[in-house]
């Protein structure tokens, strides 16, 4: 853990809207993810004014971050211990969800096993531990949002472990508030890189209008789309401003995987990226058999963690707009 990539500056620390962000260590997990490359690229600017060290980990290391592989949970202790970070933002995690049912074992050490090692780690050295979660803790029967404090119950076994995370720092660091550590709840996340529904589509309408094909998808699973960029901004409020404890964060709106998909070809084209979009086809779950088994309705009420972020979402479609011509320049 000897090797910081870090961001210094020798301005004044500024003030952010709830609390004075002085000198301050960040341990970030995940760092070629998804989300943790929008965190790496979308330093707010009231961090990168104050003192701020980001050591950037990955599994492997390289290429300026370090070396920590998730599935061990004594290097991840050991992590915490030696850097003694102000803040983790766990944002690396087991994300394939079918592969999970196969691989329970690793699924529970790097969802469960690593967020408990943090924890247990920041009861010693202090600081705070940012978790991020999912809409798949939940089981998807009922038919309007999840609220911050309903029971969990997920369906598939990378739900579990990600519950089993939840449930560990919970025990270890509570999740008060005004307390230690934060769970930030998110669904259906996408961006310009990375392994995500909007890439796949974009591949998928390429392949589909050449062939002149339909492109089937799933139109009874309900929930927000969630660009990066949108999420990291969330994470960063959360640690200008200090929040803890549960919390929501999705784009603003509702759709089905199908809905997405009609979306990713309409945008996609008039913005060039697509010469041309394939027809897309609504099919049922039953006809699109995957070894996990998928929330059918995963809206997460997030109204009260916009609140305390002071943060008003885009429109799904209009971050995807974004995000699209982000993907086609
Ligand atoms: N993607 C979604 O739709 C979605 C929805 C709701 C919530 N979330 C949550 O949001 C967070 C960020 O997700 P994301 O979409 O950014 O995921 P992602 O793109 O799959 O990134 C996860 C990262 O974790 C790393 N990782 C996996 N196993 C590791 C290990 N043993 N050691 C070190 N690193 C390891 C991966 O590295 P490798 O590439 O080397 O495996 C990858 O860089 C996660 O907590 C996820 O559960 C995601």
């Amino acid at each position: 853990m000897r090797k910081h990539l870090s961001w210094l500056s020798s301005n004044e620390l500024e003030r952010c809207s709830h609390e004075r962000v002085g000198d301050m260590k960040i341990l970030l997990t995940g760092s070629e993810g998804q989300l943790g490359c929008a965190l790496r690229g979308s330093l707010p600017k009231v961090l990168q004014n104050s003192s701020l060290e980001l050591i950037a980990t990955s599994r492997s290391g390289g290429d300026g971050l370090v070396a920590l592989d998730l599935a061990d949970a004594d290097a991840c202790r050991a992590a915490v211990l030696d850097a003694q970070p102000d803040w983790v933002i766990n944002a690396g995690a087991y994300t394939a969800v079918d592969r999970a049912e196969t691989e329970p074992e690793l699924a529970h050490a790097v969802n469960a096993l690593a967020p408990r090692a943090f924890a247990e780690a920041m009861a010693q050295t202090g600081g705070r531990l940012l978790q991020l979660s999912t809409d798949f803790v939940f089981n998807g029967r009922q038919g309007h949002p999840y609220k911050l404090d309903q029971p969990r119950d997920p369906l598939g076994v990378y739900g579990a472990t990600k519950a089993a995370g939840e449930q560990a720092i919970a025990e270890v660091l509570g999740l008060e508030r005004e307390g230690r550590a934060a769970l930030l709840r998110t669904s259906w996340v996408y961006g310009p890189v990375g392994a995500n529904f909007l890439l796949t589509m974009l591949r998928l309408h390429r392949q589909k209008s050449l062939a002149a094909e339909p492109l089937r998808v799933v139109a009874d699973q309900v929930g927000c789309p969630t660009s990066t960029a949108g999420l990291a901004g969330a994470c960063w409020r959360m640690v200008e401003r200090q929040l803890c404890g549960v919390m929501h964060w999705s784009d603003a709106g509702a759709a089905s995987w199908y809905d997405f998909a009609v979306a990713i070809g309409e945008l996609a084209e008039d913005s060039g990226t697509l010469e041309s979009a394939a027809q897309v086809q609504p099919i049922a779950t039953a006809d699109y058999p995957t070894p996990a088994q998928r929330p059918a309705y995963s809206l997460l009420d997030c109204t009260s963690s916009r609140e305390l972020m002071g943060l008003v979402p885009k429109h799904w479609r209009q971050a995807l707009k974004e995000v699209i011509a982000d993907v086609g320049s």
